[in-house]
C-alpha cells in the first residue's frame, strides 16, 4: 500500500470540502523529523493564499472534514499551516502484518503498460566502454523496478550494427579467413581488428575499394555480406553477454534491437519528411529546419536526415527508431539510458518525430541522462597508460579487491565460499556505486570508497541484510513460528516500522523518475532504522510477545532489504 498517495488522497478531498478549488495539491510528503509525524500535507498555504483566508485558520476548517479514521493517531497544525500526521500504532502494525504475509511485501501493482527501456547500446567490433557500463547497471535497475510493478517492459538494446564502417569490416574478415580459416577473436583482438581495418582502409587502395563496394551490396541485401556481417555481431554479443551475466543483468540475445533493424525504414520515413514539408533540400542533402534550436546567427538549425551521396545518419536512426517502438511495439512510455552528451541529439530526433505525428504526444519519449565516470584525479575514467579501460578488467579487479577484503574479515571460511562472496561483493560494490549517484551527474569511480563496510555502499547494505538474517537464525525460530502479533512499544519501532512501509513509495519514485538513487537513499535509511531500533530494542531477551513483534520487524527488515536490492540487481547473502 501506498500510504503517501493514500494520504494524499484524503487531505485533497478534505481540502475540496474545506472549500479549495478542484485539484488544488495536497502536496503530502514524507516527514523530516520525527516530531513533525510520519507525514506532513504542505498544500494548505497556497491555497489559503488563492483563497485570501488565514492559513492556519483553513488548516484547521481541513482538519475539521479529513478523514482519517483508523489511519492516523493524531492530526495537528504546525507553523504557517503544515498539517502533521502522525499515524495510528495498531494500523501501522497491521500494515506490518499484512506486508508479511506477502511476496511483495504488500506493494501493489500498478494499471501495466508497455514501456521499452533503450539502454546498455555497445558498439560492434569495440570494447564496451564506461558509458555503455553505466547505461546498462542503470537501466537494468529501472527495468527490474518496472517489471515488479507489473508492466510489460521490452528491453532494448539499440546496439550500433550499421554503417559505412561494415565495409571495412567485411574485407577484413574475408582477409583473415582467407589467411587462417578459422576466426575465432576475443574482444580484445576485435579492437585490434578494428584498428587493423581502418588502417589497410587509409593505406590500401584496392582493399578500400573492395570495402565501399562491400558497403554498397550490405545495404541492398547481399546474402555474402550479410553472413559476414552477422558473424561480427555474434562475436561481439557473446562477449559483451559474459559481462552482463557477470554483472547480473537482465540483458540476453532476444533483447538486441540495433540500429540495422530500422534501416529498410529509413527511405520511406525520408520520403515521408519531404511530402509533408519538413524536410527540404539543402546542398543536395536532405535537411529539416527546426525553429527551436538557432545557430549563432540566430537562423534555424539544420538537422541533417540524407547525406549527399544517400546515406543515413544515427538521427534518421532514431526517428524511426521511435516510430517503431510506437507503433509496432505500441509503447506507452519510452526510457532512454544515453549519457548526456547525446540529449541534444535525442531532442531534435523527437521534435522531427513530434512534428511528423510518428507518436502522439501522451507517449512519453523520456531521456534519462546521466553524466561521466571520473578517475578519483576528477578527470575521465582511463587506464594509467590513457587508454580505456576494458569492463572485464574492471570487472577482475574489483573481484581481486574484494577477495583481499573477504580474506582480512573472514579467513576462517572455507576458499570456495570466500571466491564466492568475493564475487558477490565485488560485482554489487561496481553497480551500487554507480546506482546511488545522483544519475546526472558525473561521478568519481573510487575503489576504496565501494568497497568500504561504512556508508552508503554495497558491502555497508549487504552486510545489514546479512546481520539482520543471524539475528533470526540466533533466536532459532521459524518465521511461521511467529503466532504473537506486531506490537509497537517503543519509539524507534515505530520509527522503524513507517520506514519499512514506505518500500512502495520508493519503488514508485525509481520507476517515475529513473532513479535508482531513490532506492540506494532509502534503503541506507532502512539499515539506519534498524541499527538504531537494535540499540534500543533488545530482541532476543524480551518478552516472548515483544521478541516475537520485534523479530517480525527483523524479518520485515531483512526481506525489504532483499527485495530492494533484488530490485537495482545486487545480490545478497546469508554469511560475508
Ligand atoms: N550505440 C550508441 C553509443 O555507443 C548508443 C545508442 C543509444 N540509443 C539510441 N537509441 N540512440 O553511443
Amino acid at each position: 500500500m501506498n500510504i503517501q498517495a493514500l494520504i494524499n488522497d484524503k487531505v485533497s478531498q478534505a481540502l475540496e470540502a474545506a472549500g479549495a478549488p478542484a485539484g488544488s495539491p495536497a502536496a503530502v510528503r514524507q516527514s523530516a523529523k520525527p516530531q513533525f509525524g510520519d507525514y506532513q500535507a504542505n498544500g494548505v498555504m497556497g491555497v489559503a493564499k488563492k483563497l485570501g483566508t488565514n492559513p492556519r485558520e483553513f488548516a484547521q476548517k481541513v482538519i475539521d472534514v479529513l478523514d482519517l479514521d483508523g489511519i492516523a493517531e493524531k492530526v495537528e497544525i504546525a507553523g504557517p499551516g503544515f498539517i502533521n500526521i502522525f499515524l495510528s500504532k495498531t494500523w501501522l502494525a497491521e500494515r506490518a502484518e499484512a506486508a508479511l504475509k506477502d511476496d511483495r511485501l504488500g506493494v501493489a501493482t500498478e494499471e501495466q503498460q508497455n514501456i521499452v527501456v533503450d539502454y546498455s547500446a555497445p558498439n560492434v567490433a569495440k570494447e564496451m566502454h564506461v558509458g555503455h557500463l553505466r547505461s546498462t547497471i542503470i537501466g537494468d535497475a529501472v527495468v527490474r523496478t518496472l517489471e515488479f510493478l507489473g508492466h510489460n517492459v521490452i528491453r532494448a538494446n539499440h546496439i550500433g550494427d550499421w554503417g559505412t564502417q561494415f565495409g571495412m569490416l567485411i574485407a577484413n574478415l574475408e582477409r583473415v579467413q582467407n589467411e587462417s580459416g578459422e576466426v575465432s577473436m576475443e574482444l580484445s583482438d576485435l579492437e585490434a581488428f578494428y584498428r587493423e581495418s581502418k588502417k589497410l582502409y587509409d593505406e590500401d587502395e584496392a582493399f578500400a575499394e573492395r570495402a565501399r563496394g562491400y558497403v554498397v551490396k550490405l545495404q541492398g541485401g547481399d546474402e555474402y555480406c550479410a553472413e559476414m556481417w552477422k558473424k561480427l555481431v555474434d562475436v561481439t554479443m557473446i562477449q559483451n553477454q559474459r559481462n552482463y551475466d557477470r554483472l547480473n543483468v537482465s540483458l540476453t540475445r532476444d533483447d538486441v534491437m540495433g540500429e540495422s533493424m530500422y534501416n529498410h525504414m529509413l527511405p520511406g520515413i525520408v520520403a515521408d519528411l519531404e511530402e509533408k514539408g519538413l524536410a527540404v533540400e539543402s546542398d543536395g542533402a536532405k535537411v529539416v529546419f527546426l525553429d527551436e534550436y538557432k545557430n549563432k546567427d540566430g537562423e534555424a538549425m539544420g538537422v541533417i536526415i540524407q547525406k549527399r551521396d544517400g546515406g543515413f545518419l544515427y538521427t534518421t536512426t532514431d526517428i524511426a527508431c521511435a516510430k517503431y517502438r510506437f507503433e509496432e511495439l505500441n509503447a506507452n512510455r519510452v526510457l532512454y539510458f544515453i549519457d548526456s552528451r547525446q540529449h541534444q541529439h535525442l531532442m531534435q530526433a523527437w521534435s522531427i518525430v513530434r512534428k511528423a505525428g510518428y507518436v502522439p504526444e501522451e507517449v512519453t519519449l523520456e531521456h534519462h541522462a546521466f553524466g561521466m565516470m571520473l578517475g578519483k584525479d576528477g578527470r575521465p575514467f582511463k587506464t594509467r597508460a590513457g587508454g580505456t579501460v576494458r569492463l572485464a578488467d574492471l570487472l577482475d579487479e574489483a573481484e581481486l579487491r574484494a577477495a583481499k577484503l573477504i580474506e582480512e574479515k573472514n579467513p576462517e571460511l572455507d576458499a570456495e565460499e570466500k571466491a564466492n562472496i568475493a564475487k558477490t561483493v565485488a560485482m554489487a560494490a561496481v553497480k551500487y556505486a554507480d546506482l546511488s549517484k545522483h544519475r546526472t551527474t558525473d561521478y568519481i569511480f573510487d575503489w576504496d570508497n565501494m568497497l568500504a563496510f561504512e556508508g552508503n555502499t554495497a558491502p555497508y547494505m549487504q552486510y545489514a541484510y546479512t546481520r539482520v538474517s543471524s539475528i533470526f537464525k540466533r533466536a532459532n525460530i521459524e518465521a511461521s513460528e511467529l503466532t504473537h502479533p506486531v506490537v509497537i512499544t517503543d519509539e524507534k519501532e515505530q520509527a522503524l516500522l513507517s520506514t519499512l512501509l514506505q518500500f512502495e513509495e520508493a519503488v514508485m519514485n525509481v520507476a517515475r523518475e529513473g532513479q535508482p538513487h531513490l532506492m540506494c537513499t532509502y534503503l541506507f535509511e532502512l539499515a539506519g532504522k534498524f541499527s538504531s531500533f537494535y540499540e534500543a530494542c533488545p530482541i532476543l531477551n524480551a518478552d516472548e510477545e515483544v521478541k516475537q513483534s520485534r523479530l517480525k520487524l527483523a524479518l520485515l527488515t531483512a526481506k525489504t532489504i532483499k527485495q530492494g536490492l533484488a530490485l537495482l540487481g545486487i545480490e545478497t547473502l546469508d554469511r560475508m
